[in-house]
């Protein structure tokens, strides 16, 4: 492996930052991430809204390790290794479902929702000696378990900060998704999985990348004008979304300390499902985050959470699998109680762009493969896809940061076709840092 002090080339002062293509392509490097990252660092695991009832459960992966997140019968949230004390084996095979007691399918060993063991099978008969009615058979919680307004995080390591310290600024705008209805947000039924050969970092970016849009989704563009020109098709899902023929618009990332970025659009407004309720809003947050509200934010929580807020909210959980294999969870996020025309609205939007089924996501996904495919060269180093808006960089908060309290480590805006790339460094600093 390259020395890995090596593989981010960061020299500010030279308006130079370069992301060796190893960090894509090396396995031994994503055994590194793995370690570093996934197990040693706080990890999204799920939406409050997914276990309401008393003795839901939904399982997950950190890193390596199955875990399950079960909610008790007094409404307490457990993060527990879905791995019987017994012999290791997985407790619950199901990725979620309602259970007052985990039966192990082996030997029959069972644990209460929240991880205690009830019964090992025949003890009495065991003949065992006292010191195995010593041991604690418990499901073994996970080192760290956080919820920040419904948004669950957990850490196989203890050596990690508090869970407000791991976020920072992310809270605010987090804030801004869960605040868009007074009783916060909730995860519409359905999931969708899809699976991508290539690195896991290729979506991270991506979400992030204004650049690539007019390029890699030219059909769906062509699409929403088509519509547009077509009085019968006034019902199709309309965009919120830049296009062509609109009047110049602003963009703006953030990076942030811990790796996690923000990319935010000014995009009209009107069809945005918040639009009509925009007088209620303004009183209950204020004109100003109304006015962020209904502008695109794509927010990556780092390593595995994005949240992109265009008129749909989509949450979308990133599990690497290999170097270059990817598993995407995706959820659509909706507000609490929202009427049914506008939910309508907000599906129909969700529907059209993301997923394998909508217009923009299959175009993403093949591009990701093709890049993994495009780097297998070893013959070329260095990507030289992070220099855009270098000239614009502000060290520190801007006055839209600033607008919203945050403090970034970085800051750029300027007009949607800028499409900044230095929103991707906060990333590969945070990355360096942890893994050199
Ligand atoms: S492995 Fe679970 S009871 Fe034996
Ligand atoms: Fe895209």
């Amino acid at each position: 492996m390259r020395n890995r002090a090596n593989l981010i080339d960061d020299r500010p002062g030279e308006g130079v930052f370069r992301v060796h293509r190893d960090v894509f392509r090396d396995p031994a490097i994503f055994e590194l991430e793995m370690d570093r990252f996934f197990e040693r660092g706080w990890v999204f695991v799920g939406h409050e809204s997914q276990i309401p009832q008393p003795h839901d459960f939904v399982t997950v992966q950190i890193g390596r390790s199955p875990v399950i997140i079960s909610r008790d019968g007094q409404g307490h949230i457990h993060a527990l290794h879905n791995s019987c004390r017994h012999k290791g084996a997985v407790v619950s095979p199901n990725p979620s479902g309602n259970k007052r007691v985990h039966l192990c399918p082996y030997h029959g060993w069972s644990y209460a929702s929240d991880g205690r063991n009830l019964m090992v099978k025949d003890q009495a008969e065991g003949d065992y000696a006292p010191a195995f009615d010593q041991e604690d058979h418990d499901l073994q919680a996970v080192a760290r378990f956080g919820n920040y307004r419904g948004f669950m995080f957990a850490s196989l390591s203890a050596d990690v900060p508090p869970l407000e310290a791991h976020l920072g600024d992310v809270r605010t705008l987090l804030d801004l998704a869960i605040d868009q209805a007074p009783d916060g947000l909730e995860l519409v039924p359905g999931v969708v999985h899809y699976r991508f050969q290539a690195n896991w970092k290729l979506q991270l970016e991506n979400t992030i990348d204004a650049y690539h849009f007019a390029s890699t989704h030219p059909s769906y563009l062509r699409l929403q004008e088509r519509r547009a020109s077509m009085p019968q098709r006034a019902d199709a899902p309309k965009t919120i979304w830049q296009s062509a023929n609109k009047p110049k618009e602003m963009m703006g990332s953030f990076g942030f300390p811990r790796g996690h970025a923000m990319v935010w659009t000014t995009t009209p407004v009107e069809n945005h499902p918040l639009f009509e309720q925009r007088a209620q809003l303004h009183q209950r947050v204020g004109e100003l985050r109304t006015q962020w509200m209904m502008r695109t934010r794509q927010l990556n929580v780092f390593p595995n959470l994005q949240i992109a807020s265009s008129a749909a909210i989509q949450m979308r959980v990133i599990r690497p699998v290999a170097v270059d294999r990817t598993e995407i969870t995706s959820y659509c996020l909706a507000p609490v109680g929202e009427d049914a025309q506008k939910r309508r609205q907000r599906l129909r939007q969700y529907e059209d762009f993301f997923n394998p089924s909508g217009l923009a996501t299959p175009d993403d996904t093949a591009i990701y493969e093709d890049c993994q495919r495009g780097m297998a060269s070893g013959a070329i180093e260095w990507q030289q896809g992070h220099a855009r808006g270098m000239q614009r960089l502000v060290w520190g908060p801007d006055e839209h940061a600033q607008s919203l309290g945050l403090k970034p480590l970085t800051s750029v805006s300027g007009t949607f076709e800028m499409s900044d790339e230095t929103v991707f460094h906060a990333m590969y600093r945070h990355w360096l840092e942890v893994m050199a």
